[in-house]
């Protein structure tokens, strides 16, 4: 019988420190999950990382440390394509290209933008700005039909869209029009310290965030002192109860249990040990994918190779697309 050709599936992760809880249950988890239905293409988003000033040696060190977490969490070199944004040209060219479709009032509304802009006020530069477009232009070159991220994305796969459709009527259709892969519950998982937050790398207290290299101690002392509320119902109610409802979505994320399961399990805890069963769970499922994470690490020679294969097939793919792109705006090409 003939093989269905899979659909293509594309997402990314920046670089830039260590990766979160967040990061993970928005994204990654994902990542992994959709790797045997579609032909998946994962970056490492370094070019997108330097909108924000970074330390050159920790940028480089991040890059491998986020190549090795993929694969610790399950993406397999062998099912996905794995490789370093910066590795691939084609990135930067149709972002330049794209940035001719592109409004300058709509890069300035950007959401991410304005926060950025005032997180750096030293430092608004027009990368920074600018980053929807190579984002699009990340999502456009491999004709990707789905793309799995966290909720803080969509207003850029937004853009991505009416980027897509704008070239595809003034020329004839070239782009595919991607859409996004939104976790049901986890879009958006929130600061323990303030449910009102998006839980992020670089919040100023990084006692709110989980990231994906804390030992089992501190995690537990995370989840501790996460905030909930003045009642003393373990009920998923995000509106009512953000802080109890976060940390389910994460106990869910990180157990594999059902909302209505974890609910039921919970019915009757008091607020201290519904914390640390959610702690001890993520401490749990961590400390595998950390010592796998180091094994991985410890071998550079075959990170290396995955890269190189990563970088070739995505690199083959994104020259046919920008081909086609430069073909249609009567490039000249030889
Ligand atoms: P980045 O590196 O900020 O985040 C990586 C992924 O993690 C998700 N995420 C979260 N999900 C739930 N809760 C949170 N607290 C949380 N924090 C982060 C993000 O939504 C994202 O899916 N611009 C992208 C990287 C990128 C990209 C792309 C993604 C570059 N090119 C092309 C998709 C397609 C970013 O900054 O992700």
């Amino acid at each position: 019988m003939e093989e269905v050709k899979k659909k293509r599936l594309y997402s990314a992760v920046q670089p830039t420190n260590a990766l979160t809880i967040g990061n993970y249950i928005g994204a990654i988890r994902n990542m992994v999950a959709l790797q045997e239905e579609y032909d998946c293409i994962y970056a490492i988003a370094n070019m997108h990382a330097i909108t924000v000033r970074q330390v050159p040696a920790e940028l480089r060190k991040n890059t491998l440390a986020v190549l090795a977490l993929y694969m610790a969490c399950g993406l397999d070199p062998a099912k996905c394509t794995l490789y370093i944004q910066s590795h691939v040209p084609c990135h930067a060219e149709l972002a330049w290209v794209l940035n001719t479709f592109t409004y300058v009032g709509e890069m300035e509304r950007m959401t991410q933008f304005k926060d950025k802009s005032a997180k750096h006020a030293d430092n608004i530069n027009m990368g920074l700005m600018d980053y929807p477009v190579l984002m699009a232009a990340d999502i456009l070159l491999y004709k990707a039909d789905v793309v799995p991220v966290g909720i803080d994305q969509r207003q850029h796969l937004e853009i991505c869209r009416d980027i897509a459709q704008r070239f595809n009527n003034v020329y004839s259709p070239t782009f595919v029009v991607p859409e996004g892969i939104y976790p049901k519950i986890g879009a958006k998982i929130c600061d323990l310290l303030d449910p009102s937050k998006k839980m992020s790398k670089s919040a100023e207290n990084p006692a709110g965030t989980v990231f994906m290299n804390d030992d089992r101690d501190t995690v537990i002392r995370k989840f501790r002192r996460a905030v909930t509320d003045s009642q003393s119902e373990v009920r998923y109610d995000p509106e009512n109860k953000p802080g109890v409802s976060n940390l389910l979505s994460v106990y869910t994320a990180f157990s594999g249990k059902s909302m209505q399961e974890a609910e039921r399990e919970f019915a009757g805890s008091g607020y201290g040990d519904f914390k640390l069963a959610v702690g001890e769970t993520v401490a749990d499922k961590l400390a595998p994918v950390q010592s796998e994470q180091a094994r991985l690490l410890a071998d550079k020679q075959y990170l290396e190779s995955v890269l190189r294969a990563g970088a070739e097939r995505a690199g083959g793919i994104a020259a046919s697309t920008l081909s086609k792109v430069y073909r249609k705006i009567g490039f000249y090409q030889l």
